[in-house]
C-alpha cells in the first residue's frame, strides 16, 4: 500500500511567500526607474569632458543647451513609453510587457555605455527613457492585479521602495567611479537590474486579472492557486468575473461620468507628485547644499544621506499602508512637506546660510525628502493602480503617468530658470504653495481604498457617482477593520 503525498498543493506559509517573491521580483521595474533618475547627474560631470558639447550633428550649438538634451532625454523617453505603456499592457498583458521594457531598458543602457559621440548618447538615453515608461506604469500595475487586497499596500509600494534604492545606489555607483571618471561603466550598470527582472519575470505568472479579462479564466484560477488560500479563490474569481466586460475599454471610456472623477485624482495626483519640487532635490541637491556651505565632497555625502533617507521613510510607508490607510499618509506627507518648504525658503532669504542657518536649511531639506517619501511618493503610485476599472486600467494609468513624467520634465528643465527669477527662497515658497493646494485637493478629493479588493473600490465608485454615497468625500474604505 503507498502511502498518499501531499505535496501537490503548496502550504498556506508557501502561498503567502510565493506572492512577496512575485511582488519583489516586479518591484525591480522601480529600480530601473530609480537608478535613471539618480545616476544622469553624477555621470554627467564626466560626459563633458569626453566629448565636445558645444557641436550637435555638426553644427555648433551652445553646450549647456545639449547637456540639458542629455539629462531630459530619458524623461521625454519615458513620456512616449508611458504613453504607448497602457495600450501594450492591456493587448500584450502585463507581465510580457514588462519583459519587453526590461529588454527596452538593457538596449538603452548598452547604447550608452559605448556610444562613440554624443548623438548616440541621447539615442541611447531616449531609449532607456521609454523603458522606464513601459516600467513605470506597469510595475505597480502588475503588483496591484497580482496581490490580495488586505497587504496590496504594501506590495504596489514595493516598487516606490525600489524607486528610492534604485536613486540611493545610483549615487553610490557615482561615487564609486567618480575618481576614475567613468562614465560608461555608471551608465552601463543599469543593464544588470534590467537582466535580472527579464530573468526573473519568465518564471512569474500573468496577472489574474488580465487573464479573465482575455476568457482564459482557469489559467487565472491557477495563478489564484498559487498566491491565495484555497477558500478565498472562488470568491474572488466572482468578484473579478462581476466587473468583467466582454470588450476591453477604449481611450473614450475614460470620460465616463462615473470614471471621470477618478481621472481627476489621478492626473491631479500626477501633476501634484512633480510640482511640489521633490526632483529638483533629487537632481540638483548638490547644487542646493552647496550654497549651505557645504564643500563639493561633504554636498555629494549629504546627497547620498537625502537619498537614504528617502530610502529608509519609504520603508516606513511600506510597513504603515495597509494599517493606516493612504489618506491618512498622504495628508500628513503633504503637510509636513508645505512646512518643510516654509522654513527652507526663510533660511534661504535670511543672511548667514554658511552657518547655523545652513545647518536648519539642510534639516529641513531631508524633513521635506521624508515626508514625501512617507505620503505622495508611494501613495500616487498605489492609489492609480487601484482606482481605475479593471477595461480601462492600463490606459487610464497611461494617461496619468504621462502627466507625470511631463511634469518631472518640466519642473526639471525650470528650476534653474525659476531660481534665477525669484531666488532660492522664492522658489521654495512657490512648491510650498503648491504644497498647500495640493493638500486640499487630496483632502476633499481622493478616496480610501485600504482592505478593499480592486472589485469592490471599482462598485463603490460607480455607487458614488450614482449619487448614492452621501459623504463628504468618497471614501471608499468605510468598512474594514
Ligand atoms: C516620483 C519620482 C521621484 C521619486 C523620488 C517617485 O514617486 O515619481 O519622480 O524621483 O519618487 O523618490
Amino acid at each position: 500500500m503507498t502511502t498518499p503525498i501531499t505535496q501537490s498543493a503548496p502550504d498556506d506559509d508557501d502561498r503567502n511567500s510565493f506572492i512577496y517573491v512575485v511582488a519583489a521580483l516586479a518591484a525591480l521595474n522601480g529600480l530601473l526607474f530609480g537608478f535613471d533618475t539618480g545616476v544622469i547627474s553624477g555621470a554627467m560631470l564626466y560626459i563633458r569632458k569626453t566629448f565636445e558639447l558645444a557641436t550637435l550633428f555638426g553644427h555648433s550649438v551652445n553646450a549647456a543647451y545639449v547637456e540639458g538634451i542629455i539629462v531630459s532625454g530619458a524623461m521625454v523617453g519615458a513620456v512616449i513609453g508611458a504613453a504607448l505603456a497602457g495600450r501594450l499592457a492591456d493587448r500584450l498583458g502585463r507581465r510580457r510587457l514588462i519583459l519587453v521594457g526590461a529588454v527596452v531598458f538593457f538596449v538603452g543602457s548598452l547604447i550608452m555605455a559605448i556610444a562613440p559621440t554624443v548623438e548616440i548618447l541621447i539615442v541611447g538615453r531616449i531609449v532607456d527613457g521609454i523603458g522606464v515608461g513601459f516600467a513605470s506604469v506597469v510595475g505597480p500595475l502588475y503588483i496591484s492585479e497580482i496581490s490580495p487586497p488586505k497587504i496590496r499596500g504594501s506590495l504596489v509600494s514595493l516598487n516606490q521602495l525600489t524607486i528610492t534604492s534604485g536613486i540611493l545606489i545610483a549615487y553610490l555607483v557615482n561615487y564609486a567611479f567618480s575618481s576614475g571618471g567613468e562614465w560608461r561603466w555608471m551608465l552601463g550598470l543599469g543593464m544588470l537590474p534590467a537582466a535580472v527582472l527579464f530573468a526573473g519575470m519568465l518564471f512569474m505568472p500573468e496577472s489574474p486579472r488580465w487573464l479573465y479579462e482575455q476568457g482564459r479564466v482557469s489559467d487565472a484560477r491557477e495563478v489564484l492557486s498559487k498566491t491565495r488560500l484555497e477558500s478565498q479563490i472562488d470568491a474572488e474569481l466572482s468578484e473579478i468575473k462581476e466587473t468583467v466586460r466582454t470588450e476591453s475599454g477604449t481611450f473614450r471610456d475614460l470620460f465616463q461620468p462615473w470614471v471621470r472623477p477618478m481621472l481627476v485624482v489621478g492626473i491631479g495626483l500626477a501633476a501634484f507628485q512633480q510640482v511640489t519640487g521633490i526632483n529638483t532635490v533629487m537632481y540638483y541637491a548638490p547644487t542646493i547644499l552647496e550654497s549651505t556651505g557645504f564643500a563639493d565632497t561633504a554636498s555629494i555625502l549629504a546627497t547620498v544621506g537625502i537619498g537614504a533617507v528617502n530610502v529608509v521613510m519609504t520603508v516606513v510607508a511600506v510597513l504603515l499602508i495597509d494599517r493606516t490607510g493612504r489618506r491618512p499618509l498622504l495628508l500628513t506627507g503633504l503637510a509636513g512637506m508645505a512646512g518643510m518648504l516654509g522654513v527652507l525658503g526663510v533660511a534661504f532669504y535670511l543672511p548667514g546660510l554658511s552657518g547655523g542657518l545652513g545647518l536648519i536649511a539642510t534639516g529641513s531639506l531631508m524633513l521635506y525628502v521624508a515626508f514625501f517619501a512617507i505620503g505622495l511618493g508611494p501613495v500616487f503610485w498605489l492609489l492609480i493602480s487601484e482606482i481605475y476599472p479593471m477595461e480601462i486600467r492600463g490606459t487610464a494609468m497611461g494617461v496619468v503617468t504621462v502627466i507625470n513624467w511631463g511634469g518631472n520634465l518640466i519642473v526639471s528643465l525650470t528650476f534653474l530658470r525659476l531660481v534665477d527669477v525669484f531666488g532660492q527662497s522664492g522658489t521654495f515658497w512657490l512648491y510650498g504653495v503648491l504644497s498647500v493646494i495640493a493638500l486640499v485637493f487630496c483632502y476633499q478629493l481622493v478616496p480610501e481604498t485600504k482592505g478593499r479588493s480592486l472589485e469592490e473600490i471599482e462598485a463603490d465608485l460607480r455607487e458614488t457617482a450614482f449619487g448614492r454615497d452621501t459623504d463628504d468625500h468618497p471614501d471608499v474604505a468605510k468598512t474594514d477593520d
